[in-house]
């Protein structure tokens, strides 16, 4: 059920595509958790930060049904390309049919594999926009392992760092995806390779610059 502010926001932001709201309420019937796709409001700020940036070549670690990976993908200039990381291959069909209909098939790539693995095998031309949005407890990990992989001046999205509200809550500070949101956010914090804005959308979102 969405919560007041929450239905103000939607109410006022540009409507979903048809395509986008068909892969959300596939998601909505086909998945255990469907509340860890990003949205609407995401979706649409993901869609205009790989736009703004002028971003061509994009990295998503976690596709999950694919609907952030295809409202970046709709930011993207013709011949931009997507990279997009999933360790689970069983939603493999939804996401394909969704990119389908979104018209955005050509611009992505989906990669079966453990993001680590990617990421340390990785020799291709550097990355201009990155969406972290996998499991909470190995986000420095991908951080650490993705700012080499950043053009200088290129963007990294981190998803849910605020883990609803837990990361500063001191006896939230329990569980194991907590910590290492808590671990990340400090760290990035201190961090001088990069500037970092925490915004407190959906569950908090970072956005970090390589300087
Ligand atoms: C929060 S969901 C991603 C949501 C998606 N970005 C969206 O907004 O629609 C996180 C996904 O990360 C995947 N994942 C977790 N650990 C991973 C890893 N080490 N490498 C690649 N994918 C991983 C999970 O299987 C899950 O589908």
């Amino acid at each position: 059920m969405e919560n007041p502010l929450q239905k103000y926001l939607l109410a006022h932001s540009t409507p979903q595509e048809e395509a986008l709201a068909w892969i959300e309420a596939q998601t909505n019937t086909r998945t255990n958790y469907p509340q860890m796709l990003s949205g609407p409001l995401q979706g649409r700020l993901l869609r205009m930060l790989v736009s703004f940036s002028g971003a061509r070549k994009v990295l998503e670690i976690g596709t999950f049904t694919g609907y952030s990976a295809a409202c970046m993908a709709m930011g993207l200039p013709e011949g931009g390309r997507l990279d997009t990381l999933e360790i689970n291959d069983e939603l493999e069909e939804l996401i394909c049919e969704g990119w389908r209909r979104a018209g955005v098939t050509d611009k992505i790539s989906l990669h079966i594999v453990d993001a680590k693995e990617f990421l340390r095998s990785y020799d291709g031309p550097p990355y201009d926009f990155i969406y972290i949005d996998a499991n909470k407890r190995e986000y420095l990990q991908y951080f650490e392992l993705v700012l080499p992989l950043l053009r200088q001046g290129g963007l990294i999205v981190a998803d849910d760092t605020l883990q609803g509200g837990k990361v500063y809550e001191e006896s939230q500070k329990v569980d194991a995806q907590t910590k290492g949101l808590y671990a990340f956010n400090d760290a990035v914090s201190k961090d001088s390779r990069v500037e970092v804005v925490m915004l407190p959308l959906r569950g908090g979102v970072s956005v970090i610059r390589k300087k």
